[in-house]
Order: C-alpha cells, then sequence, then structure tokens
C-alpha cells in the first residue's frame, strides 16, 4: 500500500475545462501546470486527470483512439511528462485516467477487429460468429462492418468492449478468461500502465473498472483476478504507483481486486447519495446536509458502515464532493450547507477527493450537450478564477470558452474567496489543515458513530480520540453524552460549545473537539 495515501486529498481537473494557457478556448496540460500551486496551496497533494489521450471525444475523452498519445488539444507526450517532474518538485502526484473496458470504434487495434480476415486484433473485442447472431443480455451492433459478426458495446454506441474473455460461457464464441486472446488483451493494458508509470505518472484512476470480465459471478472473482495479477505488478514493479477504481463496490473492489482506493459513486438512494443528492426531479430534496432536509443519517449509516468495517485495513473507500459525472453539489446546497458537508466529507476515513470548481461552490449550469456530456455537462464548465477575461480560464478575448461561463456579476471565483476569511474556499483550505495536522482525521484512523439515530441532531462521531459534531439543521441543539467532558473544542464552523457533559452546537454548525 503506498504510504502517502495515508494523509493525501486528491483534487480531480476535468482537463478542458481547467485552465487554457494557449488562448484556443480548451484547457490544456500546460494550464495545469500554471495552477499547480494553486491545488498546492489548499493542501491537495494529489490530482485525478480525466482523459488526456488522442480521441474523437464522443465521451469526453472515455473514447480512447491511442492510450500512448496525448490528445492534440491538450498538448503533447512532453507536456505530460512536464506536468509530472512539475508535480513531483513540488511533493505532488498524479493519477491519470484509464479505460481498460471499451476503446474508440476509431481505435486501429477496432479497425483491425473489424476485418473479416483473420489478424492480430481478431479477438481484441467481444465478437459472436455471425451478423444475425446478438450478444443475450448485453447491447451490440452488426451489420455495419465487413466482419461477419456482432460486436459488443461497453457503454456508448462508439465503444466497443475488449475482450478479457467470459466467466460463464453459453457461446461457442465466449473467449475464456485464459484464452490466448483475452491474456493478450490484458498484456495489452498492463503495456499501456507501464508506458505512463514509466515515465513518472504516479498511478491510475480505472474507469468501469468491473467490467472487464463478462457473465462474471456475484463477487465478480473474474474481473478481480486481472486487478489481482495487475496489483501484483504494481506491487513489484510500482509500489508507490496507487490505483482509484470506479466500482463502489468496497469489498469486491479493495478485498477482491485488489485497488488500493474505492469510490463511493452517487447512486440514488445509497448511502452518499442521501448525504448531498437526495432528490429525484421534480421531487423534494432530502439531503442530509440541506438544512431542511430530514436529518436521517441512519439511511447513510446504514449502507455505509458494513463496507467500511468489511473492507477496512485492505484499501480505502474514497468520497468525493462531486465528480465530471454527477450534479455539483451546490446543485441544491447553500454555501452554509455545502460548508457542512464537505466537513464530513474531509473528516471522514479513507481517501477524500475534491472535485474541481466544488471549493468555491460552482454551480451545476443547465447546458445543451457537449462531447456525449448530457446532463453531466453541466458539471464540467470552465473553472471560475477571477473576475477578467473568460473569468481568468482563458486570456484570449477571441475564444470561445469550452463551455460558456456565467454571466452573472457574483459568479463565485477563486479570487474572491481567497479574500473573505470565512469563504467557503477558505474552510476548505482551513479543513485539510486540520486533517493533516491530526492523525486521526486521516485515512487510517478509526471511525465510530456516537449517536446513530432518526432525526437525532447533531450527529457525533469518533475519529480515534477526536469527537467530531455536525448539526445540518435550522435550530439550535443540546446534546448530552459523557464523551464531551474535559473536552476542549479545536475548530468549529459557526458556533459550538462544550458545558460539563453537554455540548450546545447552533444551527448549522460543525465542531470537533479533542
Ligand atoms: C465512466 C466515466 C464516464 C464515462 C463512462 C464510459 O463512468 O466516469 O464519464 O462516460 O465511464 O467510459
Ligand atoms: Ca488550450
Amino acid at each position: 500500500m503506498p504510504g502517502w495515501l495515508r494523509d493525501t486529498v486528491f483534487y480531480e481537473v476535468y482537463p478542458s475545462s481547467f485552465r487554457d494557457s494557449n488562448g484556443d478556448g480548451i484547457g490544456d496540460i500546460n494550464g495545469i501546470i500554471e495552477k499547480l500551486d494553486y491545488i498546492k496551496s489548499l493542501g491537495c497533494g494529489a490530482l485525478w486527470i480525466n482523459p488526456v489521450f488522442d480521441s474523437p471525444f464522443r465521451d469526453g475523452g472515455y473514447d480512447v483512439r491511442d492510450y500512448k498519445k496525448v490528445a492534440e488539444r491538450f498538448g503533447t507526450n512532453e507536456d505530460l511528462v512536464n506536468l509530472f517532474n512539475e508535480a513531483h518538485s513540488r511533493g505532488m502526484k498524479i493519477l491519470l485516467d484509464l479505460v481498460p473496458g471499451h476503446t474508440s470504434d476509431e481505435h486501429p487495434w477496432f479497425k483491425a477487429s473489424c476485418r473479416q480476415e483473420k489478424n492480430e486484433y481478431s479477438g481484441r473485442y467481444v465478437w459472436t460468429s455471425h451478423a444475425f447472431e446478438g450478444i443475450p443480455g448485453h447491447p451490440y451492433i452488426s451489420g455495419t462492418t465487413d466482419r461477419e459478426g456482432a460486436y459488443m458495446l461497453n457503454f456508448f454506441a462508439f465503444q466497443p468492449a475488449l475482450n478479457y474473455g467470459w466467466l460463464n460461457r453459453t457461446e461457442k464464441w465466449m473467449s475464456a478468461p485464459d484464452s490466448e486472446e483475452a491474456v493478450s488483451t490484458r498484456e495489452a493494458l498492463k503495456d499501456i500502465m507501464r508506458f505512463w508509470l514509466d515515465q513518472g505518472c504516479d498511478g491510475f484512476r480505472v474507469d468501469m473498472a468491473d467490467s472487464l470480465v463478462k457473465n462474471d459471478d456475484d463477487r465478480k472473482s473474474a474481473t478481480a483476478a486481472v486487478w489481482r495479477e495487475i496489483r501484483e505488478m504494481m506491487d513489484r514493479d510500482y509500489p508507490e504507483a496507487a490505483l482509484v477504481s470506479e466500482w463502489s463496490n468496497p469489498v469486491q473492489a479493495l478485498n477482491g481486486a485488489g485497488f488500493h482506493m474505492d469510490f463511493y459513486l452517487d447512486h440514488l438512494h445509497n448511502g452518499y447519495n442521501t448525504l448531498l443528492r437526495d432528490y429525484e426531479a421534480g421531487g423534494e430534496d432530502n439531503s442530509f446536509f440541506r438544512k431542511k432536509g430530514k436529518g436521517d443519517i441512519t439511511r447513510f449509516l446504514d449502507d455505509y458502515m458494513p463496507k467500511y468495517r468489511a473492507s477496512r485495513g485492505q484499501g480505502y473507500i474514497s468520497m468525493f464532493t462531486c465528480n465530471h459525472d454527477t450534479y455539483r453539489p451546490a446543485r441544491t446546497l447553500s454555501e452554509k450547507e455545502l460548508k457542512l458537508a464537505y466537513a464530513f466529507i474531509l473528516t471522514m476515513p479513507g481517501v477524500p477527493f475534491i472535485y474541481y470548481g466544488d471549493e468555491i461552490g460552482m454551480k451545476y449550469r443547465d447546458l445543451p450537450t457537449k462531447e456525449g456530456g448530457y446532463h453531466r455537462t453541466g458539471t464540467r464548465t470552465p473553472m471560475q478564477w477571477d473576475h477578467s477575461e473568460h473569468m481568468g480560464f482563458s486570456d484570449n478575448p477571441e475564444a470561445e470558452p469550452y463551455l460558456p461561463l456565467p454571466d452573472e456579476e457574483n459568479a463565485v471565483t477563486v479570487e474572491d474567496q481567497l479574500n473573505q476569511p470565512h469563504s467557503l474556499l477558505n474552510t476548505v483550505k482551513e479543513l485539510i489543515v486540520l486533517r493533516h495536522r491530526y492523525k486521526y482525521l486521516q485515512a487510517d484512523a478509526l471511525f465510530e458513530p456516537v449517536n446513530p439515530g432518526k432525526e437525532k441532531m447533531p450527529f457525533v462521531y469518533r475519529r480515534g480520540s477526536l469527537i467530531l459534531a455536525v448539526n445540518p439543521s435550522g435550530k439550535r441543539q443540546r446534546v448530552e453524552n459523557s464523551v464531551f467532558e474535559d473536552r476542549t473544542i479545536i475548530y468549529k464552523i459557526g458556533k459550538a460549545a462544550i458545558d460539563g457533559s453537554d455540548l450546545i452546537i447552533d444551527a448549522q454548525s460543525f465542531m470537533i473537539c479533542k
């Protein structure tokens, strides 16, 4: 386990929207380099960057055409290596985004695979043996290629599934996970990883990590076996490099597949969702951190605790403020609500991720789809640095920014919030400073709910020897518990005081005591 994960807060960058260094209106790698000091000043020690590889960008770069070449719009391979070096010189790490389950239909492997004559890539993707024969239970396309067969899709129509084999095989054309073609896909994946790791990359966020072997069992044991083999390679050759999975099943991803971290994704009504985004279109928002939410932390704990207990010591659950697929939390949460939500996320075990712009409460915007973003497009708008041209995203007044910037005069910016002592941005910084200062707030220290219960406010929890409390409700609360005796408050948002064994905590407040 790479030791640096114990005390790291990550920052996710959507590269098209972070900072345009050459004035063409699209964010780029040199733009990220320009802003490394800013990211470091937040207290974040590592970045996850969404795909920067050559791609037709029909799914934001998750449709890779060349895994080993940086997309021209972002710069060159040299620029990327330079980013690794610039990060390392500041003590920071860079994770790239690895898409192992599918490529773009423009990838040369796929083009070769579409040919009827047998060739090196005929078995690289999942194909049936007849044009009229589909893939039971899975999306597929047929009738568009010279090759006699249908190919399987892993996501959108232009993202054919790579062939890692099938665990339960019902058709002749289904490869076994240890067949020559499945093994060669696996080797190709390792080769891509080595290519970037050898040049200084510090690991990968792995896209749809659970999607490799098809018709896998309930434990995903065959897919896990592929990752276990990769973990062995990492342990042996790149012991400081880290892997975080898009899986959202820590028992499978951490205990089974050997990932170092697994994202707790926003899925309607799962534990994480009840904290920040507990709403359906047109429905009521009952998120725990809403002042008007129903205040029921058990909806989170009932889902989280079994997963946390079962995976503790195996790897880390990663909670995020948001990601490039998810509505920004500021879509429904006010600045005060965001402060409490972030205070919680940044004091939980595991390895937290901040999505660019969430530290200033950038809004979700209703925008027409761009590059396969659909409703996700509104979460991917340019970073709002200041009130200059294009809000500091691009210095070229003629450039058309990747996505529109807001026109409201009071739109949030980094510059404004740096100057306001109690801004969301400065609160985030304070919280990360505390996390670095107290090992009990970091990845490993035990998390225990002290007073879980429906509509019990505040929610009190323990991290190691520290006691924390959060009261998202609109009412001042007084709670009696012996855990508060003889303690001193070391940090608060809003107002809180200890009186004997009572904690008195104002509406929408948070505190940590030791
Ligand atoms: C993951 C990515 C998402 C992408 C999809 C297909 O969910 O996060 O952005 O569209 O995989 O690669
Ligand atoms: Ca640019």
